[in-house]
């Protein structure tokens, strides 16, 4: 286990001292473990609160004839029934194309699509009501498109497809020594966020309304808000305390529920509150893409690549939703750690009549590095190398090689691959367990270990340039104390914990004297997502420069004070020093206020440095790269296909760290949550009625406490971000969730113990029981 964390005990003890770079715990950490903590529906109700509830498709393609509103509105507690002709704007909450209905109309694109909204005067009654929506819905069927197999052979996409090429891949393929090819496919993963998509609409006076919404993007929401009213923005507030968890699944899918509660509200002028229950959640909304791949490479008999071409085929559902940029950002990670000199990819977005798929944690990149990982593990085994010199082999370089260029025309500057993988190696011991797993299997015809190592480089920022933006606003009131607000929103992550150790920093004042508030779109305006780790990044640098505006105001008056200049004031452990003495904070906060001296600020941050050409797919789309790397031991039943993770030895590049215990929580939770998509989480569709069957924790398993690496090590790679980051931390959200690759290609590695020499067994992902007694069959 980890070594226990230098915690602070009392969060109301005065801290002195650094407070950036420290582990503090999460703001919330007391309020989520007793309960406390306020979620959506934990607001207290306003009198005369409705409830609304979603009727869904039954058919996962049809022409919808009627619905039946007669029966519905009949049924007990029932106020009213919504249709898409009710809006009085646009029924369209697409983030970014208008291709996505609120509710159905005209035809029926999925089974769970929503049709219709029960308004009633109780949540179960609503949600019976509802329940109704198959005999009280008349369509016509029609043949679905249930795989991105079967979209794509139709060339049927959400998206024309796209194209990032580099070299001559064919003709470096024809000439190459060896080549490989083979199809593979990785299935989708939900979010399983604890706290389901809920929205809480309350009317105000003049045609405003206050959406309480559990989201990682409430500008937008805001924006869709006002859309489908046929609204201005400024009569929306959209606001947000915090997400029990999102990970992707609330930056944009929130839409749906919050404006279908807006609706309610403003036709029936009372405040509605709309809270899915878990199957409908799964039913109703989408998740990670699936991806099918067809590859080939060409390497050499050391295993370098020479040439790759790849087609990635996603599963985006019935809408484009976001699975332009996670396309992208997949394209964009293919190459992971790897100088592939030639190459060419073809992103394939496959529209099939399933749920709308959309961020996950790794937004795509995942799903493209997993397949290069795949593709060099298949090199080494058929070349008979242990697969981490053909890894080793083929990282990017910084020794003047000029193997340091991405496909899409990005400089890898700040490569620490090499460096971070040995000192991994070294800790985790893996020569010598490598020569221990031999020694075991060997002797253990049942029970066989397998061992792997796999990297990460992640490409931190927003691919679209202009979403590389933040506002914040601090404020200090008359007594000393301050409250930050930013537009990022916490889910968990510790957001607010970081955005409040930075402004506490700066101003020289412990942490017990910062706090955070709300979201909300009335404090700052037309915020980005919380989204591609960027959180902390962006608001911190906001909040600092508000901060420093403060800050700077209070200098001129200490100067003023106790003598000397501005600029040589300091502040720090709850006191200003200036001239060789020194103020506490709370006197000279009480001075600026009888001088008149604005103790509140504004502060603004845009990312430097970004161009992206989205037709090209070249530029410069990532302020830098965060890095990591994994060694994951299992242990593989051969008889039943039973596998387990006994150790893992995690090194992961966090830059330097604005708060250490944050950070490797969120290492852990990355690594348990990847690692369940490895191995456990799957998603089955009906294949000829297209019902998610897998609705429902029953049927689909996420990990377990129980389910975590026995022997878990985790540790950062604590050296400065190259580039100006906030206090040259990195971006920590998605990355690791890269890192359990190697519990797969472990499982492989044990697989693969029971063959031939040389043997490539064929392992799908997720490597369920079933998945790897198929692949022991395949030898
Ligand atoms: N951690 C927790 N506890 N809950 C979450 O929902 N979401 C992840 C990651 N870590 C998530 C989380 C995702 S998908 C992203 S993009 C980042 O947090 C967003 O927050 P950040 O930008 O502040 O890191
Ligand atoms: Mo995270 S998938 O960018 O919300």
């Amino acid at each position: 286990m980890n070594k226990p964390l230098d915690l602070p005990v009392d969060a109301a003890v005065p801290q002195v001292g650094p407070v950036v770079g420290t582990s503090r715990v999460h703001e919330s950490a007391a309020l989520h473990v007793s309960g406390e903590a306020t979620y959506i529906d934990d607001i207290a109700e306003a009198q005369g609160t409705l409830h609304a509830a979603l009727g869904l498709s039954p058919v996962a393609h049809g022409r919808l004839l009627s619905i039946d509103l007669a029966l519905l509105k009949k049924q007990p507690g029932v106020v009213a029934v919504l249709t898409a002709l009710d809006f009085p704007g646009e029924n369209n909450c697409g983030p970014l194309l208008h291709d996505d209905p609120i509710l159905a109309e005209g035809d029926l694109r999925y089974l769970g699509q929503p049709v219709f909204a029960i308004i009633a005067t109780d949540r179960e009654l609503a949600r019976r009501a509802a329940g109704l929506a198959k005999s009280a819905i008349q369509f016509e069927a029609l043949e679905p498109v249930l795989t991105a197999e079967a979209a794509h052979a139709l060339s049927q996409y959400v998206l024309p497809p796209m194209h990032l090429t580099r070299g001559e891949p064919q003709a470096e393929l024809a000439r190459a020594p060896y080549r490989l090819d083979g199809e593979w496919a990785v299935g989708g993963q939900e979010q399983f966020y604890l706290e389901g998509q809920i929205s809480y609409a309350l009317p105000q006076e003049n045609r405003g309304l206050l959406v309480h919404c559990s989201t990682q993007h409430p500008s937008e929401m805001q924006q869709l808000i006002a859309k489908a009213m046929g609204w201005q923005a400024h009569q929306v507030q959209v606001q947000c305390r915090r997400m029990g968890g999102g990970f992707g699944g609330k930056e944009s899918q929130s839409a749906l529920f919050a404006c279908v509660a807006a609706l309610a509200a403003t036709k029936l002028r009372r405040p509605v509150k709309l809270r899915v229950d878990r199957d409908d959640d799964f039913q109703i909304t989408g998740r990670r893409h699936g991806f099918d791949y067809r590859w080939q490479v060409g390497f050499d008999d050391a295993g370098h690549i020479l040439a790759a071409e790849v087609d990635l085929i996603s599963n985006c559902g019935h809408s484009a939703d976001l699975s332009a940029p996670v396309m992208a950002r997949a394209l964009c990670h293919f190459d992971n750690a790897y100088w592939l000199p030639h190459v060419a990819m073809h992103g394939y977005c496959a529209k099939t009549n399933t749920q709308s798929n959309t961020a996950f944690r790794g937004f795509g990149g995942p799903q493209g590095a997993l397949a290069i990982e795949m593709i060099i593990d298949s090199v080494a085994r058929r070349l008979g190398l242990d697969p981490l010199l053909v890894r080793q082999r083929n990282f990017y370089k910084s020794d003047g090689s000029g193997q340091d260029m991405t496909p899409y025309g990005q400089r890898v500057e700040d490569n620490i691959i090499q460096p971070l993988t040995d000192r991994l190696l070294e800790t985790s011991e893996y020569a010598k367990r490598r020569e221990e797993i031999t020694a075991f299997n060997a002797a253990s015809p049942v029970l066989k270990k397998g061992l792997a190592l796999t990297p990460v480089k992640f490409g931190i920022s927003f691919n679209v340039v202009h979403l590389n933006q933040a506002g914040a606003l601090v404020h200090v009131y008359t007594d000393g104390s301050v409250l930050v607000n930013h537009g990022g929103t916490e889910m968990g992550q510790g957001l607010n914990t970081k955005v409040a150790q930075v402004v506490a920093h700066e101003l020289g004042v412990g942490l017990n004297q910062v706090r955070a508030s709300a979201t909300d779109t009335q404090k700052v305006a037309n915020t980005s997502a919380t989204a591609a780790s960027t959180g902390s990044d962006l608001n911190g640098k906001a909040a600092q420069d508000a901060a420093r505006k403060i800050k700077q105001r209070l200098a001129t008056l200490a100067a003023k004070l106790l003598g000397g200049a501005a600029e040589d004031v300091r502040f720090g452990g709850d006191h200003v020093h200036a001239n060789g003495t020194r103020m506490p904070f709370t006197e000279l906060v009480s001075k600026a206020y009888f001088e008149r001296i604005q103790l509140w600020s504004d502060g603004f941050y845009t990312t430097p440095g970004l161009h992206w050409d989205r037709a090209k797919l070249q530029g410069k789309p990532f302020y830098y790269y965060a890095y990591g790397a994994a060694v994951a031991e299992v242990l593989v039943d051969t008889l039943t296909g039973e596998n387990r993770v006994t150790r893992a030895d995690v090194l992961h590049d966090v830059g330097q760290s604005l708060n250490p215990a944050l950070d490797i929580g969120q290492v852990e939770g990355a690594f348990v949550q990847g690692m369940g998509w490895m191995t456990m989480e799957e998603l089955v569709w009906h294949p000829k009625t297209g019902m998610l069957s897998t609705h429902a924790p029953s049927t689909y398993k996420i990990p377990t406490a129980n389910d975590s690496p026995p022997d878990f090590r985790v540790a950062l790679y604590d050296q400065p971000n190259r580039a100006d980051s906030i206090h040259r931390s990195k971006a920590v959200g998605e990355p690791p969730l890269l890192l359990p690759f190697a519990v797969l290609l472990a499982i492989k590695d044990a697989v693969a113990a029971t063959g031939p020499a040389r043997c490539d067994p064929h392992l799908r992902a997720p490597a369920t029981a079933e998945a790897v007694l198929d692949a022991l069959a395949g030898h």
